[in-house]
């Protein structure tokens, strides 16, 4: 069954033009000009139940308004997207209730309250049983190390320590599918194996669909079967891991394939 399937996706974004300095902001004031900018360009892809994909480009290639787009954070200028057959746009509220979100750069925790405060807030949301609560809070002491933290504010927490709970508090309703935008982003590379070792663990054992954005490529080959690759856009590549090696007999990490295809673009 397919998880994820996007048809023919775009999505552009409406842009302010305006001319450098005082005169051309009063200009802008008096008539405003706009341009289109078509971050995604009409992209296809699926994703089959307990697929973990890895979704990478260059910056600006499109990933985090697709990754908005799938979670019904954005809607989309024309395409279709269903996310366990449902708009996640139209069905935001029934959606949310069956998937996961983790956005690196951003917290969904309470800033002021105790992480623990935070997970049995969300406990009541998602109304997650006792026994499934209790039985995720265990796996999560367990992997992500959360317990010494618990009772600080989010506010407190170091970047690792906030990732890992928000990490946690995604997933704690067990979602179908999880979706990461640079989760791993700034963290040092012993936490970024706990957090690896926690989405191989619920993808293989929760059988939790994942797509997952990075540009820290060496992580990713112990989590990812399957690289869906855009430029500009489009998508350039979507295939598993072992064809892209099969393409590049040369390369010996995904880091030396990944560099040369963007630099080829640059050229
Ligand atoms: N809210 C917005 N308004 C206007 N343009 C935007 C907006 N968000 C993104 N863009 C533009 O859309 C394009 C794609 O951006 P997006 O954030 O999807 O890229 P990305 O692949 O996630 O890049 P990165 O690796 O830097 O996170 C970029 O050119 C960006 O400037
Ligand atoms: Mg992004």
């Amino acid at each position: 069954m397919n998880h994820i399937e996007v048809d023919r996706l775009s999505k552009s974004y409406h842009i302010a033009k305006r001319e450098e300095g005082f005169l051309g902001a009063v200009k802008h004031l008096v008539s405003p000009q706009y341009e289109e900018k078509q971050a995604v360009k009409g992209i296809t892809f699926s994703i089959q139940e307990g697929e973990s994909v890895a979704f990478l480009g260059a910056n600006g290639a499109g990933k985090s308004t697709t990754i908005k787009m799938l979670t019904g954070i954005l809607k989309s200028t024309s395409g279709t997207v269903r996310v366990l057959g449902r708009d996640p746009f139209k069905e935001r509220m029934t959606n949310a209730k069956n998937i996961g979100v983790v956005f690196g750069q951003k917290t969904q925790l309470w800033w002021d309250i105790p992480i623990i405060d935070t997970f049995r807030l969300l406990k009541d949301i998602y109304e997650i049983p006792e026994a499934v609560y209790r039985k995720n809070m265990e796996l999560f002491m367990e992997i992500l190390g959360l317990e010494e933290f618990l009772q600080q504010p989010a506010r407190r927490l170091s970047l690792g320590q906030r990732v890992r709970a928000d990490m946690a508090a995604a997933i704690l309703h067990e979602p179908s599918v999880l979706f990461l935008d640079e989760p791993t982003i700034g963290l040092d590379v012993a936490v970024k194996q706990k957090v690896y070792e926690f989405l191989r663990y619920i993808n293989k054992e929760k059988r939790i669909t994942i797509l997952l954005t990075s540009h820290d490529l060496n992580d990713l080959e112990s989590l990812c079967q399957r690289l869906i690759i855009l430029e500009a856009g489009n998508i350039l590549f979507d295939d598993g891991l072992k064809k892209i090696y099969d393409l590049y007999p040369k390369a010996e990490t995904l880091e030396e394939i990944v560099i040369g295809l963007f630099n080829r673009r640059a050229h």
